[in-house]
């Protein structure tokens, strides 16, 4: 019994993370309070076209962890998932999927993908985490569009992050 309820208390952070934004961080310092081991997903969204290859972004989040999460390396995994989400979670015996809720914006498009993996594997919950007020407008788009048109996006993203970004639209 106690067995099964430390299992459950796995969760996956799946996202795009291309790339990977304070946003995003703060979700996963808030998850690892709550959770004994948070699985950080990076996967692929088929509306998106992302500027960083899948290794790109588990190299950078890798980096980003051993910076930010020091004392919680060791519940923190970064995996790539191939395929759907579901399958990911069901291969790994994880049924707690974690998502950032910003603003109503937001709600429509994962409460559709919530219901859609709950129908795919009935076992899924997915939990939402509401953003932090000055974190709500951060969006990994407009974190690029900014950048590629030179702006400073040292407010949105890490430093460390802000140099690949740089690099990669040279
Ligand atoms: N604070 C601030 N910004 C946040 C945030 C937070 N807490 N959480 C997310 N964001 C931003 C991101 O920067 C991102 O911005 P963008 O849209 O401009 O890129 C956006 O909100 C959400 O992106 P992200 O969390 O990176 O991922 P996503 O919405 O692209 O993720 C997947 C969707 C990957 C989870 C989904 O496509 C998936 O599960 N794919 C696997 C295949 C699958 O199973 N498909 C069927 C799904 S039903």
């Amino acid at each position: 019994m106690y067995l099964n309820v430390q299992k459950r208390n796995i969760a996956v952070f799946p996202g795009t993370f291309d790339p990977i934004t304070f946003g995003h961080l703060d979700v996963i310092s808030r998850s690892v309070k709550i959770f004994d081991k948070l699985i950080i997903g990076i996967a692929e969204n088929s509306k998106k076209k992302p500027l960083f290859s899948l290794e790109e972004r588990l190299s950078m989040i890798e980096e980003q962890i051993q910076i930010m999460f020091d004392r919680y390396l060791c519940k923190i995994e970064v995996r790539i998932i191939n395929g759907l989400l579901v399958d990911f979670m069901q291969r790994e015996k994880v049924f707690i999927n974690v998502r950032g809720l910003r603003m109503s914006s937001d709600f429509l498009y994962e409460f559709q993908m919530s219901c859609i993996n709950k129908k795919l594997n009935p076992q899924i919950e997915t939990i939402f985490l509401p953003s932090l007020e000055e974190k709500q407008f951060i969006s990994s788009s407009l974190v690029k569009e900014v950048a590629l048109l030179g702006g400073d996006v040292s407010k949105f993203i890490p430093k460390e992050i802000v140099n690949y970004l740089i690099k990669k639209i040279k």
